[in-house]
């Protein structure tokens, strides 16, 4: 198949690259530019280990072109750091033990960002409802959840200090 020239964005920096019209978004980032946190899992939409957002929206790389994404923000886990600093989410999964094998964890982190960024004070039942399409085959999820809602705390306190 021929190649086309893209211009992705990816963590706030502009990539051209030579790629098959179907190359997948998960492909492009992990081979083609060596972002390897976002993970395959199943292939199949059914994991959430390929969670990115696109445009501030959790999308499953797996399943999607990247050629669609031409012209928007792509963010990935390697994205997440503020800075050069841990993100809270990063430093209450380090604190509560929130990853055992770290697997499903860059997709975890990339919901879990949404969530912060259109919920920052989202109830217990809201949490489990926008982690419905991440799962993990390790950790039972309780600590996971402590380290979200660590997570959560330490954002709202960050706020309210910055007041
Ligand atoms: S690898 Fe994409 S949802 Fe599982
Ligand atoms: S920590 Fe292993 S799959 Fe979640």
């Amino acid at each position: 198949m021929r190649k086309a020239l893209l211009e992705l964005r990816v963590n706030g920096r502009s990539h051209e690259l030579a790629i098959e019209p179907n190359r997948l978004l998960l492909d492009a980032l992990r081979l083609d530019l060596q972002l390897t946190g976002s993970k395959r899992g199943c292939d199949d939409s059914s994991c959430g280990a390929c969670t990115v957002l696109v445009d501030g929206t959790p999308m499953l790389s797996c399943t999607m072109l990247a050629a669609s994404c031409e012209g928007q923000e792509i963010t990935t886990v390697e994205g997440v750091s503020e800075h050069g600093a841990l993100a809270a989410i990063q430093k209450a999964y380090g604190d509560w033990g929130g990853a055992q094998c770290g697997f499903c964890t860059p997709g975890f982190m990339m919901t879990v960002k949404h969530l912060l960024a259109t919920n920052p004070n989202p109830t217990d039942t809201e949490i489990r409802e926008a982690l419905s399409s991440n799962l993990c085959r390790c950790t039972g999820y309780s600590q996971m959840y402590e380290a979200i809602k660590a997570a959560i705390q330490a954002e709202q306190k960050g706020t309210a200090a910055a007041k």
